[in-house]
């Protein structure tokens, strides 16, 4: 288990010489490169099986199961107030902006005073890392959850085939991954796209083992509820294992499987 003080250890272990696109996007180039057909009966098997649903909800490792006192973040206690949590959720996002581009932030910086200078970044960033470094937040099932992506070619790159089949495309995802147990929530994240691709919706199979974490309704905002979003870890890697094409209702459904992640 990763302790939260070693968090900034992790941000320095980061290279920036790390390949990248023309868009300084580093997880597409090792999409187009690895864009091969490979066998996963094994993970379609793993899908169909896999708990969906409330039953996916309920086998996620829940931070509500943090017992008060320990090191986990949400609490029914309430580790962090509501405000913070507000804060929280629009600092992820530009968080998953910056994994993406540039790596982890780099940690609070210390004037010669020793006063930190922290940003909403590194609270996000130090706040996810714990829970997903805590035992807790291991699945304890495969479970199947749904996410909405508004324009895959910002995921694949010129990888992506619209009107083809893209089983076989691999991926890394160095930011940290919303989903959400809904299809419907899945497939109105996906609908926000304003133009270019069809939108895309993606049923994964995030296999027992992996980190991620649900909100509890305790402390959260009530958007995670109304989400039912089921954050992954970061660092994951994920392969198209079945491409169902453009349905009638106009988004482009996939199954994934995540494929390998950061040992823990
Ligand atoms: N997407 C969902 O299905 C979903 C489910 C539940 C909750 N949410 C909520 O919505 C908010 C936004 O979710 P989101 O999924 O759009 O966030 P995100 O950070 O994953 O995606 C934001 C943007 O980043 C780009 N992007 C996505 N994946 C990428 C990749 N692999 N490589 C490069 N660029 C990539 C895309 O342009 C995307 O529009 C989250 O804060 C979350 O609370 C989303």
């Amino acid at each position: 288990m990763r302790a939260a003080l070693d968090v900034w250890v992790v941000a320095e272990a980061f290279d920036p010489a790390e390949p990248r696109d023309d868009h300084g996007r580093w997880s597409l180039l090792r999409a187009v490169r690895n864009a091969v057909r490979t066998d996963d009966g094994d993970a379609q098997g793993r899908l169909r099986k896999a708990k969906t649903g409330t039953a996916a909800k309920r086998a996620t490792a829940s931070s509500d199961g943090f017992l008060p006192g320990s090191d986990g973040y949400h609490t029914k206690d309430t580790v962090l107030t509501e405000s913070q949590v507000g804060a929280y959720q629009r600092a992820a996002i530009r968080l998953n902006r910056r994994l993406r581009t540039s790596g982890p932030p780099a940690g609070p910086q210390f004037d010669s005073e020793g006063v930190a200078e922290l940003s909403a970044e590194d609270v996000a960033f130090g706040a996810l890392e714990a829970m997903m470094g805590h035992p807790k937040s291991a699945l304890r099932d495969d479970i199947s959850v749904e996410r909405g992506v508004q324009d895959p070619t910002h995921v694949f790159g010129d990888a992506w085939r619209s009107d083809g089949d893209n089983t076989g495309l691999t991926w890394e995802d160095a930011a940290f991954v919303s989903t959400s147990t809904s299809g419907q929530t899945a497939e109105e994240f996906a609908r926000l796209g304003i133009e270019g691709h069809a939108p895309l919706v993606m049923t994964v199979l995030a296999p027992k083992g992996i980190h991620a974490i649900r909100f509890g309704v305790h402390g959260s905002i009530p958007q995670y509820n109304a989400e039912d979003e089921v954050v992954l870890d970061r660092g994951l890697r994920f392969r198209v294992i079945a491409d169902h094409g453009l349905g009638a209702d106009g988004i482009h459904r996939v199954d994934v499987a995540v494929i390998g992640g950061p040992d823990k």
